[in-house]
């Protein structure tokens, strides 16, 4: 197994010698090398080029379009709005109503009034001709994240998509080959990955603070039955329609993002195996029997989909990552969020609120076979965003405030002309378990193959989330 350099903090005290890009040394310029690609990788066609590395244009504003003003978008417009020098030029919804309400709150909060687009599927066509947009924002059910993704690409825009970015494998790969064809960057907006416990477990792990990493869990356990089946909440009912078409891991990566960011996958290590299990599809027709009137049209649906689906990842350097994904079931709120090595462990959602809901146990500091309070391990590295955008996160943003770090360090990406964080690989990296789930499921859970969407470049260690300190430039 290969081993790479690194600088923990544990090492230069003569301690443990972690793996991981940690590595506050190490600059999105480390030296070149590429692995062979996997098999079956198709080819680069001529014009296009890793979007590895690529540092976003400055700037002076960010001016966004969002399209997709339901419970998520509508939200998010506000967020967008309040961060210095982001401006929400236009939104889009397929029903005009939306599209005016959004617009409308804007002004509420002080802000220009946008352009508005609404009233047919292909509305947000017209607002991606806009030439005053430099990101987009898409918050649509699942099944148009693909087909507005690649539009906003070829209209020359940015691109940030709500999870997943595509549900097939043909067309993560087409949205990696757009992205480099047109030399713009598609991000998954996944906010988790900036949540401060995450992010505190990324700066351990890569200050080697677990020693080896060697598996780690995580997922998206939320019990949304009341939500699948209300009639207000999903936009005619697109999220509880989807367990009538498969079996799959639909929507993991909220726990698997930042389990990959701390094993370096993309930058470092690969996924490169998913075997995939399903529990029996219970619970939906289980709460439909129960609190669901008879006249309601979900009663003409079968849901197909397991409760708990689970996928079994390996990874090129021999690490193990389990990701779950439930939203059928009764139970409390999870994404696990767990990281384990050679040196110690960290769990999430062990129920110590006043330390984040997180339990540690590090060694040497930690003997005797018993959790510990993770609160002052969470203060002691607390990553720089949160230090330094805390209090506005806590002001303005949903989920906590990482909705708000999220806009904000893409806002700031963009306006400082810097590497995003989070790139099209690892976009389409995180979201690949929901084919292969449905190809493992097939096959009676055998594992199929993760494709290398770097084809090959993977193996270079480079910042990612783990980002340094910098700063907003000032407005203009
Ligand atoms: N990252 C997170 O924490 C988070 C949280 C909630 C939702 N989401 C994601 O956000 C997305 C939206 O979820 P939601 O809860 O807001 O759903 P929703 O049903 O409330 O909103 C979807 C909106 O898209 C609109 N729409 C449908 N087709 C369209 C089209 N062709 N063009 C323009 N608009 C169209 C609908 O009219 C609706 O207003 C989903 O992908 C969901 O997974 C992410």
């Amino acid at each position: 197994m290969p081993k790479f350099p690194s600088l923990s903090r544990r090492s230069l005290m003569g301690g443990a010698v972690a793996t991981g890009a940690a590595m506050a040394g190490l600059g999105a310029t480390a030296p070149e090398a590429a692995a062979a690609p996997a098999p079956g990788t198709p080819r680069r066609r001529p014009g296009q080029k890793s979007m590895i590395g690529v540092a976003h244009d400055v700037h002076a504003s960010v001016r966004v379009g969002v399209i997709g003003l339901g419970n998520r978008g509508s939200g998010m417009s506000l967020g967008w709005a309040a961060v210095p020098s982001c401006v929400v030029t236009a939104v889009c919804d397929i029903r005009a109503d939306r599209a005016k309400r959004t617009a409308d709150q804007l002004v509420g909060k002080g802000k220009p009034r946008p352009a508005e687009y609404g009233g047919s599927a292909d509305s947000y066509a017209e607002l991606l001709k806009r030439d005053d947009i430099d990101l987009v924002y898409i918050a649509t059910p699942w099944e148009f994240h693909y087909e507005q993704g690649k539009a906003a690409l070829l209209a020359g825009k940015h691109v940030i998509v709500e999870l997943p970015i595509a549900t097939e494998l043909d067309e993560l790969w087409d949205l990696v080959d757009t992205s480099e064809r047109t030399r713009r960057h598609l991000m998954l907006a996944e906010n988790c990955s900036y949540g401060r416990n995450e992010l505190a477990m990324l700066k351990m792990a890569h200050e080697g603070m677990f020693g080896d990493i060697t598996n780690g869990h995580g997922g998206y356990l939320h019990d949304l039955r009341a939500l699948l089946f209300s009639d207000t909440y999903y936009t005619d009912g697109w999220r509880r329609l989807w367990h009538t078409r498969s079996t799959a891991s639909f929507y993991a990566m909220h726990g698997l993002a930042p389990i990959a960011a701390a094993m370096d996958i993309n930058r470092g290590d690969r996924m490169t195996t998913l075997r995939a299990t399903a529990t029996e599809p219970k619970g939906l027709a289980d709460y439909r029997a129960r609190f669901v009137d008879r006249s309601h049209p979900s009663w003409n649906e079968t849901y197909v989909n397991g409760d708990l689906v689970t996928c079994l990842i390996d990874t090129a350097q021999g690490r193990v990552i389990r990701a779950e994904h439930d939203v059928s079931s009764p139970r409390p709120y999870s994404r696990i969020n767990t990281l384990a090595g050679s040196r110690g462990i960290f769990e999430d959602y062990a129920g110590v609120v006043s330390s984040g809901g997180g339990r540690i146990y590090v060694e040497p500091d930690h003997g005797g076979h018993s959790w510990r309070d993770f609160g002052s391990y969470r203060k002691e590295f607390d990553h720089w965003l949160w230090k330094k955008i805390g209090d506005d996160a806590a002001n303005n943003g949903g989920h906590g405030g990482m909705d708000y770090v999220l806009q904000w360090r893409t806002v700031q990406q963009m306006r400082a002309g810097l590497v995003p964080d989070i790139d099209v690989y690892d976009s389409a990296a995180w979201c690949a378990p929901v084919p292969l789930s449905v190809m493992s499921l097939a096959n009676d859970g055998r594992p199929v193959a993760v494709p290398d969407f770097t084809r090959g470049d993977w193996v270079n260690l480079r910042l990612g989330l783990d980002s340094r300190p910098s700063d907003m430039p000032p407005v203009a």
